[in-house]
């Protein structure tokens, strides 16, 4: 039964005597018991393999915390001055997360890259991620701007998919910030993707809509989702107008 459920995922068993370092085993956990199965203890003998990649991975992803926390008390910090010291605050929210052991493995793989933390350290930047989601566009590039003039952080990356959006109708603005932590002196990347919630509204649900869909009318949907992305980026330039009438323009405000 173990092998049935493991060879659909087309991952190896893991066994005593393989090497922590190989994630091309993992995830283990996807070995879930299923309701009336009998593992007769085939995961059990795995368990100390289990917790060492288990152990592995948690010292290998704290750095890559440290450097998601120091981005996040960046920009509550922006936010709690934009809050006491002017009239428009540009963040509505900050969402921030660690990719997950098979996530780094599955990413490997589809790129063709040795199973091993040493190598996801040497050529994946997205380990540590935060979105940024704000009210308007003005909104995004202040917040890019703050950013980049933060101590301790280099810009590795720059990806402006707001003045060129992908083909498929996906807006934002993505930077990779080097984050340099005081312990190791060394930087440590974090994937930074700030948008409006108009782009965010998008994304989430193409996300959803693409990776849910049959084959046969992916190619009707993504003519629909480019409609709905040129119409989201109408309203919500409309939106930004109206509040520009009533308020300061959102350039130069602050
Ligand atoms: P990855 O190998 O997927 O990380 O791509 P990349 O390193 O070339 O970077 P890219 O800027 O293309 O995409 C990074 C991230 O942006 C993705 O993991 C998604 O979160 C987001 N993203 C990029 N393109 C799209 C898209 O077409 N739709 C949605 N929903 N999200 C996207
Ligand atoms: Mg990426």
């Amino acid at each position: 039964m173990l092998k049935e459920i493991t060879s659909s995922y087309e991952i190896k068993i893991p066994q005593p005597e393989m090497d922590p370092e190989d994630l091309s085993v993992i995830p283990p956990w996807r070995l879930r018991r299923q309701p009336g199965e009998d593992l007769s203890g085939a995961d059990l003998e795995n368990i100390d393999y289990v917790s060492q990649i288990v152990k592995k991975y948690e010292s290998f992803i704290q750095p890559y915390e440290n450097a998601n926390a120091i981005v996040r008390v960046w920009l509550e910090t922006l936010q709690k001055d934009f809050k006491e010291q002017y009239h428009h605050n540009p963040i509505h929210n900050i969402q921030s997360r660690i990719k997950s052991l098979s996530s780094i493995a599955e990413k490997l793989k589809r790129k063709g890259l040795e199973p091993s933390f040493d190598c996801a350290r040497d050529h994946l930047t997205d380990i540590a991620g935060t979105r940024v989601i704000c009210y308007y566009i003005q909104d995004v590039y202040t917040v890019a701007e703050l950013l980049k003039r933060q101590e301790n952080t280099i810009l590795l990356r720059e990806s402006d998919y707001i003045k060129e959006p992908k083909p498929n109708g996906y807006r934002t603005y993505h930077m990779i910030l080097g984050v340099s932590l005081h312990q190791s002196g060394e930087y440590y990347p974090v994937e930074v993707q700030i948008r409006t919630l108009a782009m965010d509204f998008w994304a989430s649900m193409e996300h959803q809509l693409v990776y849910k869909s049959e084959l046969e009318n992916k190619e009707e949907l993504a003519k629909e989702l480019k409609i709905y992305a040129d119409t989201l980026q109408n309203m919500e330039h409309n939106m930004m107008r109206f509040y520009e009438e009533v308020n300061l323009p959102l350039k130069g405000d602050f």
